[in-house]
């Protein structure tokens, strides 16, 4: 049913306020206008608009009207309005949305769901949508009589980290990956990664400059490790990978590209960070190539460790960088001007001479420019916080101030918990993305910050001198903690501080169909405890499983492959030798029930026999035989395939109610 009560959470917005100076803000508003202007024509997004609310609401499909308009409806902003639709025959559409883009008109549908209808629209594996309370066509509750108009209070809401496609999206097909990008839309998200398939470009740019295929299998990481081996932390490591997956991975590719463009959203596109086969010294002995320290493995095996970085103060740094986007426009056309760089992340450059600093980051921004000279570099924060005894204000400054203004947004990755632009007077003028990061490892557990979220962007908004430019979500892994990335979502669209209690109440009864005070009651314990958190706490999550739907299909040998790939990453993660473990084993755990039965319990059973024989025997911990013991248990376990149940059995309620019994009671 429909609940009145929702409406009074849509307070009167006041417009959104720039506090760039004038040359600033031009700067951005040109950019603006460039994306604008790449974007389909308003037929294209108003059938692509239509799609997404055909797929999630084919009953309703309609009774609503969808219209592109113009920023000017939204005094120059974007936004959304939902008006009531003028009726001339008995089957026209009760509601009507405008938006500047098809996002915009998505999140207005989303936003009358929720608020006008009850609905809930969360990832399938976090509850999925929850629609049934939606009135039948022809019912459709209106709204008031001048509408209801929101605006975006900085332009952009950005969505992944360059991990995610490592920990979420990796076996995906084309309709998940459609189902996650309606749920974008719907979201408000128009600034997405679009990351799929850069291994098939690279194979090319290499292969041109003679690199050889068992160069770039050496050069690739498996399909789950792919971001490491992106970013130069690893190589090798789970691969090679197969011509198959490459070209599969392209066409998947040119399937989200496309779907993203007609929704109106700019995608974020990779580009050359310095990551080079190491094949490439022996083609270029002169190209100033360093092969970088160790990271993470357990001997720093050469088979995986310690890739190899071409320096951006070389000439050749500029020509890869400038091949890898021509041959990227050439493959998928001219659909973005955004890109993504991150060649200092976890790898300081090797002085902290300033102009040096600068030097370094006008060479990757040269590179990404020769290609396109529209070209904006995106850049994660995360290096400022993770090595602040690097990037003191002078090196931070000559990095940021190494690039024209409004070539450069960095994202405040972690900005719920460890907010940069405070310190940093604003990244010294820089624009920036507020990014909530709170998921790491895509582990499961249940946490996050509500408070911090609800109020954080609009702090950072309203400050003085403000240089926000958006907010985001750059978790590590999706498919966890839904009300952490719904609130989220919603300050792209709010001016004002949320009120989270409140909103929690309207939040309970969306989710759950109907007002119930013992869950409101419930939900206020934990916005106070888990959902005022900042790591994850060890809590009791769904029983799920390794699956295999979603998945490409492949021969049997390179499902094996892949199985090893799924299963490494969720369990010792990296390389082991006989006694000593991966240093990040367990980084990316889940709660699955067939890990928790097939690997967690026969690992804990090891340590705790191993435990008893010392206390029995009056003996100390033989620590050695007992890391042997696990470490040959999960190797094995990682290289196995059986099959575990993908389906929930059992009473939930019932088993909750008996360990609430037994370790509470
Ligand atoms: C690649 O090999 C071809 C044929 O041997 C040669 O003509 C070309 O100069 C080589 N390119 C590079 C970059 O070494
Ligand atoms: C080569 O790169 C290293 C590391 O980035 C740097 O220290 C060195 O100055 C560079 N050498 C030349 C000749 O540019
Ligand atoms: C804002 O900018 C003005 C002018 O540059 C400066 O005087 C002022 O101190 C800044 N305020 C803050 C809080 O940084
Ligand atoms: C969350 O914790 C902070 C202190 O860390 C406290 O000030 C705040 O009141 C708490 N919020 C809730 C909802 O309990
Ligand atoms: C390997 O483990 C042993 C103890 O089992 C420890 O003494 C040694 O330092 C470890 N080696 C490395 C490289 O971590
Ligand atoms: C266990 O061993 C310690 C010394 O290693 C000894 O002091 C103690 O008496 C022993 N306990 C028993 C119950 O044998």
């Amino acid at each position: 049913m429909c609940n009145l009560k929702f409406v009074f959470l849509i307070s009167i917005l006041s417009l959104p306020v720039s506090f760039l100076s004038s040359s600033e803000s031009e700067a951005i508003d040109a950019l603006l206008r460039r994306l604008d202007a790449k974007r389909p024509p308003p037929s294209v997004q108003e059938s692509a608009a239509k799609a997404v609310l055909q797929r999630l609401l084919p009953t309703h499909a309609s009774s609503f009207e969808f219209k592109i308009v113009s920023k000017d409806v939204c005094g120059g902003h974007s936004c959304f309005r939902i008006t009531n639709h003028k009726k001339s025959s008995k089957n026209d559409a009760m509601i009507m949305i405008e938006g500047v883009t098809a996002v915009e008109i998505a999140s207005g549908l989303h936003w009358y769901l929720k608020y006008w209808c009850g609905a809930h629209v969360s990832w399938d594996k976090t509850g999925g949508s929850q629609i049934a309370s939606v009135p039948k066509p022809g019912s459709l509750p209106f709204v008031s009589d001048e509408g209801v108009m929101i605006p975006r209070p900085t332009p952009w809401n950005y969505y992944q980290n360059v991990v995610t496609s490592s920990y979420s999206y990796v076996w995906w097909d084309w309709e998940r990956w459609e189902k996650e990008i309606d749920w974008m839309a719907l979201q408000g998200i128009n600034l997405p990664l679009a990351f799929t398939g850069q291994e098939a470009i690279w194979r090319r740019v290499f292969s041109d400059l003679n690199i050889s295929t068992p160069d770039l299998n050496d050069f690739f990481g498996g399909p789950a490790f792919l971001a490491w081996a992106r970013m130069g932390n690893l190589h090798a490591w789970g691969g090679p990978l197969s011509k198959n997956w490459l070209d599969q991975q392209l066409v998947l590719q040119k399937q989200i590209l496309s779907r993203m463009l007609e929704l109106g959203m700019t995608p974020v596109m990779p580009s050359f960070s310095g990551n080079v086969p190491g094949a490439l010294k022996e083609i270029f002995p002169s190209a100033n190539i360093t092969r970088l320290g160790e990271w993470n493995t357990v001997n720093a095996d050469p088979r995986w460790c310690c890739t190899f970085l071409l320096d951006p103060s070389d000439p050749l740094f500029v020509e890869i960088g400038e091949a890898f986007i021509n041959q990227q426009i050439k493959e998928y056309g001219d659909v973005t001007d955004i890109y993504n760089c991150d060649t200092f992340n976890e790898n300081s450059p090797p002085t902290k001479d300033p102009s040096y600093i600068s030097s370094l980051g006008a060479a990757v921004f040269k590179a990404m420019s020769k290609a396109d000279e529209d070209a904006v570099w995106l850049m994660q924060g995360w290096l400022f916080y993770s090595d602040s005894s690097f990037w003191k204000p002078p090196q931070m400054k000559a990095l940021l101030h190494s690039v024209p203004f409004g070539k450069l947004i960095v994202l405040d990755l972690f900005a719920e918990v460890k907010p940069i632009w405070e310190t940093s007077s604003q990244f010294y003028g820089t624009p920036y993305i507020w990014c909530m990061l709170h998921n790491f490892g895509g582990n499961i557990e249940m946490y996050g910050i509500l408070d911090a979220i609800a109020s954080g962007p609009v702090d950072a908004r309203v400050s003085a001198n403000s240089t926000m430019v958006g907010v985001g979500m750059c978790m590590e892994g999706i498919d966890q903690n839904p009300v952490v990335y719904e609130l989220m979502s919603e300050m792209a669209f709010r001016s004002d501080k949320v009120q989270v209690q409140e909103w929690l109440k309207s939040y309970s009864q969306r989710r759950y169909g109907r007002e119930v005070h013992k869950i409101e009651a419930a939900w206020e314990i934990l916005h106070g405890t888990i959902y005022n958190c900042t790591d994850g706490i060890a809590f009791l999550g769904l029983p799920l499983a390794l699956t295999r739907t979603n998945c490409l299909f492949f021969s049997s040998l390179i499902l094996l492959q892949y199985e090893w790939n799924a299963r490494t990453q969720v369990t010792m993660w990296f390389d082991t030798t006989k006694s000593n473990q991966s240093k990040l084993h367990d980084y990316a755990n889940k709660f699955w029930s067939g890990l928790l039965e097939a690997y967690y319990l026969p690992r804990a059973s090891t340590y705790f026999s191993h435990l008893l024989r010392s206390l029995e025997e009056n003996e100390s911990f033989k620590m050695d035989d007992w890391r042997q013991e696990w470490i040959a248990y999960s190797n094995k376990w990682q290289a196995g395939t059986e099959a575990y149940p993908v389906k929930a059995r059992g009473d939930a309620l019932a088993i909750s109610k008996a360990l609430v019994e037994k370790y509470f009671g």
